[in-house]
């Protein structure tokens, strides 16, 4: 997608499309007044025959319209001019997007970074409006046959180019600047979903090492791919008592964005990457296995995030470490009751091999130790505890430091990609006592996303620590499946945010 920057008339515009606003009780935008006054109130009429009431998402393509030389003129609705926020500028922005996708158009001028939206800023409205529109136009047919010459002339028409309207001629470098950033987080975005929609045969701990590697090459990171031998010298055997039913090599990737100042601690980002995620022994139900495909969607949103910081030369220390692998049912799997050692020394009874994420994650935090960091923030698809606590809105947030928790949930705001925080109490810990390891894998069916996080919580001791349970967020299911890219909006805030700080 091509976007442009410039300051314009709307009734003036030529070409295929311009897009403009209309509040609920038919006020106009002024853009929209712009096209009424040279229409003789051509759109004033159109609503008070009813055609469009403004409610928002709710759109109106117009032909032809008297005064405009463009061929088109959409309506969006923007609901009322009170509620108009954050939130409410994306869905009118979203809508907008659909309405000309369904049209076949492939150019289009938008006046809707010119609404106002609070006190934000050009920047915040066209970083969000280029965000939106590539995560809205976002496509993924690597799976798919080639379309054939015929195919794809019959094709519907895709939107390739848009010009955003911004009313202050003095903002144009700043906007510029804008479309970069949103380009930069959409990338992101896009990887993480693209990493979580491949099938399972395709997207294994190898692929996800390769990914991370091919990374490390476009942007000069420094890349380590850690394999089974080296997970046994360092006593990992926590995350290879998962890996060990699997005929995939278990993979453990470790990726060094070292932007900042050298003495800066760095932030570690952990994610959880089960490729294929069947429970093992403890055998899953076959309803929608197909599903833990995503599993691995926290390691994607941890190379989405670098994809998304890299693209933004972020001046800060990050370091991501994957641990990714299958969890398979074998001969020689990890069975019911067997006990792991895990790198940090303490001891686990297996009581259900499908809670597998946590075994992983484990070790991960107790390797990410090395790199003494200002704090570390797992991601992982971890319990469906959590989807039934908190549906599909937001992500569970646990955190051992209430700034680091604050931090998190303000980024999450900011970005319009919530967490919400959870309790983590010490009342929770001895639901995890084993009779004969140190800490069994499970506490129960009550308050599972919560037991979830106080057994990380016992690797996470040495460390200002927050964990995302993702399981809700990271994809959808039913007739739009597909991933969502979360929380890769979240972390980047975070990490600008953290960024910004340091460097203020
Ligand atoms: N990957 C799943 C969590 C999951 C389940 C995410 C459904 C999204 C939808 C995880 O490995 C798992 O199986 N967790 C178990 C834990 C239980 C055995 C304590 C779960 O949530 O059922
Ligand atoms: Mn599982
Ligand atoms: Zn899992």
């Amino acid at each position: 997608m091509e976007f442009n920057i410039k300051t314009a008339h709307a009734e003036k515009q030529h070409g295929h499309c311009v897009i403009v606003g209309v509040y609920e009780s038919h006020q106009l935008s002024n853009a929209a007044q712009a096209i009424d006054d040279a229409s003789n109130g051509y759109i004033t009429n159109i609503l008070k025959r009813g055609d469009l009431d403004g409610k928002l998402e709710a759109t109106l393509m117009l032909h032809n319209v008297p005064g405009s030389q463009a061929e088109r003129v959409l309506l969006v609705g923007l609901g009322k001019p009170a509620d108009f926020t954050e939130k409410q500028f994306c869905k009118a922005v979203r809508a907008s997007v659909k309405a000309v996708a369904a049209s076949g158009t492939t150019e289009a001028v938008s006046f809707l970074a010119e609404l106002p939206v609070k006190e934000l800023s050009v920047r915040w409205k066209v970083a969000h409006l280029v965000e939106v529109v590539l995560d809205a136009t976002y496509r993924f047919d690597a799976i798919k046959r080639k379309k054939t010459a015929t195919e794809e002339k019959e094709a519907k028409k895709e939107l390739k180019q848009l010009t955003i309207s911004i009313a202050d001629a003095n903002a144009l470098n700043e906007a510029e600047s804008a479309v970069a950033e949103g380009r930069a987080l959409a990338a992101g975005v896009s990887l993480a979903k693209d990493l979580g929609n491949l099938p399972p045969n395709v997207c294994t701990p190898t692929y996800l090492a390769e990914q991370a590697l091919a990374l490390g090459k476009t942007y000069g990171l420094k890349i380590e791919i850690l394999e089974t031998d080296a997970l046994k010298e360092l006593g990992m055997g926590s995350f290879l008592g998962v890996t060990q039913g699997s005929e995939e090599p278990p993979k453990f990737i470790v990726m060094q964005h070292l932007k900042g100042h050298k003495d800066q601690k760095p932030v570690v980002l952990v994610g959880k990457g089960v490729t294929f995620d069947t429970g093992g022994i403890s055998l899953k139900p076959g309803a929608e296995m197909d599903e833990m495909k995503y599993d691995m969607c926290g390691a994607a949103s941890v190379l989405g995030t670098f994809k998304t910081i890299a693209e933004m030369k972020l001046p800060l220390n990050v370091i991501g470490i994957i641990p990714t692998c299958e969890n398979m049912p074998d001969g020689r799997a990890t069975r019911p009751g067997d006990v792991l050692t895990s790198m940090s020394g303490l001891t686990i009874e297996v009581l259900n091999t499908d809670a597998e994420g946590r075994l992983i994650l484990c070790d991960a935090l107790t390797y990410a130790e090395r790199f003494e960091p200002s704090a570390v923030v797992d991601v992982a698809t971890l319990t469906g505890a959590c989807v039934i606590a908190l549906g599909h809105h937001a992500s569970g947030l646990f955190s051992n430091n209430d700034d680091l928790a604050k931090e998190l949930l303000n980024a999450g705001e900011a970005a319009l990609d919530r967490a919400w925080l959870m309790p983590m109490w010490d009342d929770y810990q001895p639901l995890l006592d084993s009779n004969f390891a140190d800490i069994a894998n499970i506490g129960g069916r009550a308050g599972g996303s919560i037991t979830a996080a106080c057994f990380l919580s016992r690797f996470a001791k040495k460390y200002e620590w927050a964990h995302l349970d993702i399981a809700g967020t990271a994809w959808k299911s039913g007739k739009e499946k597909g991933g969502t890219g979360r929380p890769v909006p979240l972390l980047t805030a975070f990490l600008v945010a953290r960024a910004n700080k340091l460097n203020a």
